[in-house]
């Protein structure tokens, strides 16, 4: 019953899976189990972050599983309260510790915080805490290309990823192609829009009944056809199974321009504009 999902080599060398684990609220002995649930059906990536004050969960989950530690991709997040290099570098070994992991594979700066302005600082304890073994890609999230730009400038390191809000009703076409453009993947946060009403949207239901396939597996399939890597969150197996089958249909360019033709102005889900929204 276990999948293979296909993977995606970022611009330093590490491979993806293109469909991960979201674990927003998975906590506790029932995250544990949802999680080593989603191994066992063929999940491969599991995204955390300091603040869902789960990575214990995830690491439990991980030294559960029956799946080696190296054939599993765990990313978590720095927090913005942290950004402070020295501070930064105490958050990384804290979250490795939490986890009980020697490395992540992947650690992001969880938001800009431009009016903190101290991404930069934050981004050079990624680079040195990667040069000293604990981490195997860096990236970040929520980050406008101006914010990149001046990493890029002052570290001359670029992001492996961007982890931004990306669905159906914000189908960001012009950061992600300037993540293309840049040699830098995309990864979609609340990829179903956290399952709002994007999943009675009746254009997408004619979409499913076509390919005889669910909205949300219509959804996940536009982000593998637009490059991106999703982190669907589900708690539960038959949702989780769902959500990874998606490699045995595909959409065309008609489909396609429906589904990014929902975007909306408005369409993020709580109006977290990263050039002025700070999360700490
Ligand atoms: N970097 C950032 O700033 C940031 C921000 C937000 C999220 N994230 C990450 O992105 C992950 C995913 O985003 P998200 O959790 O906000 O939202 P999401 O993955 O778009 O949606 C999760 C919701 O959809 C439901 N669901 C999942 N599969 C479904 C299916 N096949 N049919 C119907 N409902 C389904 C889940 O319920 P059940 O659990 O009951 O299935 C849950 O309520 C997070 O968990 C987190 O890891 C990152």
């Amino acid at each position: 019953m276990e999948k293979t999902i296909p993977e995606i080599t970022l611009n330093d060398g590490l491979t993806m899976p293109v469909i991960g684990l979201g674990t927003y609220r998975l906590k506790g002995s029932e995250g544990v189990n949802s999680i080593i649930s989603a191994i066992d059906i063929g999940y491969r990536l599991i995204d955390s972050a300091y603040n869902y004050e789960n990575e214990g969960t995830v690491g439990e989950a991980v030294r559960r599983s029956s799946v080696p530690r190296e054939e599993l991709k765990i990313t978590s997040k720095l927090p913005g309260r942290y950004q402070n290099y020295d501070k930064a570098v105490t958050t990384i070994q804290e979250s490795l510790y939490r986890a009980n992991l020697d490395y992540y594979d992947v650690y992001l700066i969880h938001w800009p915080n431009p009016n903190q302005d101290t991404y930069v600082e934050a981004w050079q304890a990624l680079i040195d805490a990667k040069k000293w073994g604990l981490i195997r890609s860096i990236g970040v999230c929520n980050f406008l290309p101006e914010h990149i730009e001046r990493l890029e400038k002052e570290t001359g390191v670029k992001p492996s990823m961007n982890q931004i809000e990306l669905h159906p009703f914000f189908n960001q076409a012009t950061q992600r192609k300037w993540h293309q453009e840049n040699n830098i993947v995309t990864e979609s946060w609340s990829p179903l829009a956290r399952a709002n009403e994007v999943l009675q949207n009746d254009i997408l239901q004619q979409i499913a009944d076509q390919h005889q396939k669910s909205i949300s597996q219509v959804i996940l399939r536009w982000h593998y056809q637009l490059g991106a890597i999703s982190i669907p969150k589900s708690s539960s197996p038959e949702r989780q199974l769902e959500n990874i089958s998606i490699f045995d249909f595909s959409l065309n360019e008609t489909e396609m321009s429906l589904i990014s033709g929902l975007t909306r102005p408005e369409g993020r889900i709580n109006n977290q504009d990263p050039a002025t929204y700070e999360e700490f």
